[in-house]
């Protein structure tokens, strides 16, 4: 069932765990919190959440700026704003929001100028052609007009040293672990939009489309603990990274027979008993506005 983008966000990215989709947007709340307070949307101000998926942002948005702030959800996948709607008809808000398929980079179906606020969480970094996607963020802006957003910066922990696979010490397996690193970046695409671009790059291609006061904000982290810390392996198998790849279970199926599967999972299965591991995490926030 549903395209990718929403098998991904509304099942896959929590292995059908309620407890680890309660783990994951516990986690995600107050990134949610953080864009919309570099927007600072107000009532009556018109919202385009770009990539809207589920509705993370646009939903919080419409809880900021009521009674009468309009929201336009956007985004590739039928099925999201398919889901966006009947959620907005559940909380009977349909009435300040609208529905519109575009996809970045061109956002076709947006008009020039006709929006106070842009946010976006975790869009651009699957957009190929990112500076172009920053012109047209601009380019449906108002004058005075405000950009807030949040990237994931994946060239900071990937590739993972020898020795380590998706955050967990597998030393002694290292020829296993790169057969499973393979298989992942099989599915990547080459190049992969995911990587190849950092922090830098996005305060120059906000810049380079001419925003102004750009701000961006970055976080580099190196946890000992493992986010998927306490979660049960057949949970953790059953989840997937992002929406490009198959879930980690489906990846240690496609590069290994089930001996050297055995030996890897068993590994990891210690490490998130304990919650030991290693992941390298970077993050960053951005805002700017048009004159
Ligand atoms: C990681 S999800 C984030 C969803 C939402 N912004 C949130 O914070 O939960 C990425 C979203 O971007 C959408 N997307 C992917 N490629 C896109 C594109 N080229 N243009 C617009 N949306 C896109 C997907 O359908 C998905 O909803």
């Amino acid at each position: 069932m549903g395209d990718r983008w929403a098998q991904w966000l509304l099942e896959r990215r929590f292995g059908g765990s309620p407890d680890y989709q309660r783990q994951l947007m516990a986690f995600l709340h107050p990134i949610r919190d953080r864009v919309l307070d570099g927007a600072a949307p107000r009532p009556g101000e018109t919202v385009l959440d770009v990539g809207c998926g589920d509705g993370l942002l646009g939903f919080a948005v419409l809880d900021r700026t009521s009674p009468t702030g309009r929201v336009i959800f956007s985004d590739v996948s039928t099925e999201l704003l398919d889901q966006c709607r009947q959620a907005a008809e559940a909380a009977g808000v349909t009435d300040r929001c609208e529905f519109v398929q575009a996809a970045l980079p061109h956002l076709d179906g947006v008009g020039d100028a006709c929006v106070d606020v842009v946010v976006l969480r975790s869009v651009l970094i699957y957009v190929a052609d990112k500076q172009a996607a920053f012109r047209h963020l601009h380019r449906v802006l108002r004058p005075g007009g405000r950009l807030s957003l949040f990237e994931p910066i994946n060239a900071f922990g990937y590739p993972e040293p020898a020795g380590w696979l998706w955050g967990f010490d597998v030393s002694g397996l290292e020829a296993l672990a790169e057969r499973v690193h393979a298989a992942y970046r099989a599915h990547h695409g080459d190049p992969c939009p995911m990587l190849g671009f950092d922090e830098r790059d996005l305060l120059a291609w906000a810049e380079r489309a001419g925003f102004q006061d750009v701000r961006l904000d970055y976080e580099a982290e190196v946890a000992s603990r493992h986010p998927a810390a306490a979660t049960e392996l057949s949970t953790f198998l059953r989840s997937a990274p992002n929406p490009l790849v198959p879930t980690f279970g489906e990846l240690l199926i496609e590069a290994l027979p089930p001996g050297d599967r055995q030996l890897l999972t068993r590994r990891i299965e210690e490490q998130l008993v304990t919650g030991r591991g290693r992941m390298r995490r970077a993050v960053s926030y951005l805002t700017g506005h048009v004159s």
